[in-house]
């Protein structure tokens, strides 16, 4: 079966999220169609290219699409603008052109470089996403944000440039190890905390076969969390308001990342721990009652998440929020639970407030 979602972004802006198990060999078929363009640069890495790259490569050959193909090293710290550099080099060196597209296959690290670089080659070039970890399927392969990071912060050099068309292959999760997957599972979460209540007590419901890559299971949750962000996205494409609840659990994550020099947790795995941070905060501020606090901790654990705080310092813990790019005038602003299925945004919560949270949830 195949799914199909729009992100509605109005007029020649919108385009499609195809959603299959075993769609990789039809990606010459749909990009072809879709764009009408006959040269790709692929941006991979050597992992995911040994996994999928030649299938790929042949899909869009056989489609009559001339391909170039360009690797960066894996791993977060390659997700930088000396990383930007070797693909503008290696698109001077493919002769792309204006018209020329850039087909991104990988995580939300690849996703995030191919999309800033084909956002500022030539002034923006056309790209398209094709997501192979379950982050990158809910969450990072739409959406428009593009990002590398500085030395002194994650993200912070990145654009707004919106994919042509993003085609997931459920089939690709097949591959990922059991703690990429599971920190994946994290940003599925969120869509339920905050969002739609209904689409958290499916979690519930269907944890088991999740967990266990049930690919039915598997495209009904990714296909219901992409619905959820195109709608979000719709609304607000830029972030000026609602777009920031997809942010919970992330400004406590991003500080927990750095503390680990984005080595010890993962990117998911840290929102996992902010997410429980944030309905502790909630609950603190009768936000959220401790029966739906326990809810949450449950399903986390029902999908085999860990969400416990790692050791380090609370301090530490509440400087790195205060680097967080969602600090506005000096003001901190923290996503946290209404309720299951809501949201609200705290301005500036109390320093003693955090900090209690913080030290409560090492304890637990
Ligand atoms: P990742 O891209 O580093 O991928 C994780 C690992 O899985 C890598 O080693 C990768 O090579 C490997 N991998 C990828 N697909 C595989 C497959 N099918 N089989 C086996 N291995 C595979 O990490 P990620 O979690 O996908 O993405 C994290 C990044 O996404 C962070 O940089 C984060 O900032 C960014 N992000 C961006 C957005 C956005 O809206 N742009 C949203 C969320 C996260
Ligand atoms: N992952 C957050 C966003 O896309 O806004």
């Amino acid at each position: 079966m195949v799914r199909e979602i729009c992100v509605d972004l109005g007029g020649d802006r919108s385009y499609k999220v195809i959603i299959a198990a075993g769609i990789l060999d039809e990606t010459g078929r749909l990009l072809g169609a879709e764009t009408g363009q006959p040269r790709v640069m692929l941006i991979s890495n050597p992992l995911v290219f040994s996994l999928y790259g030649q299938q790929v490569v042949e899909a869009l050959q056989s489609a009559g699409l001339r391909v170039s193909t360009a690797l960066m090293p894996d791993g977060e710290e390659y997700k930088n603008m000396q990383q930007v550099n070797h693909m503008l080099d290696e698109a001077m060196a493919a002769n792309l052109e204006r018209s020329s597209l850039i087909l991104a296959l990988g995580g939300g690290v690849v996703g995030d470089l191919a999309g800033f670089t084909a956002s500022i080659f030539q002034r923006g070039i056309r790209y398209i996403q094709v997501p192979t970890t379950l982050l990158a399927q809910v969450d990072s392969s739409v959406g428009g944000k593009t990002a590398v990071n500085h030395p002194q912060g994650k993200n912070m050099i990145g654009t707004f440039h919106q994919p042509d068309l993003v085609i997931i292959d459920t089939l690709t999760l097949n591959t990922l190890t059991e703690r990429e997957y599971l920190a994946g599972l994290g940003e599925v979460v969120k869509y339920g905390i905050i969002y739609d209540s209904d689409f958290f007590q499916l979690l519930e419901d269907k944890a088991a076969l999740l967990k266990d890559r049930e690919q039915e299971t598997v495209q009904e949750v990714v296909c219901r969390c992409i619905k959820i962000k195109s709608e979000i996205v719709a609304e607000d494409e830029r972030e000026s308001g609602l777009r920031m609840i997809l942010n919970l659990g992330h400004t406590f994550g991003h500080s927990i990342e750095k503390l680990g020099n984005y080595k010890s947790s993962k990117h998911g795995e840290a929102v996992a721990v902010g997410t429980m941070l944030a309905s502790l905060l909630a609950q603190e501020m009768g936000l959220l009652d401790k029966p739906s606090v326990d809810r949450i901790a449950s399903l986390f654990d029902k999908l085999g998440i860990s969400a416990s705080l790692p050791a380090y310092n609370p301090d530490d813990i509440y400087e790195g929020m205060l680097n967080d790019k969602k600090v506005k005038n000096d003001k901190l602003r923290i996503v946290v639970p209404r309720e299951i299925g809501g949201y609200k945004i705290i301005e500036n919560p109390d320093r003693s407030m955090l900090i209690k949270i913080i030290k409560r949830a090492a304890s637990l």
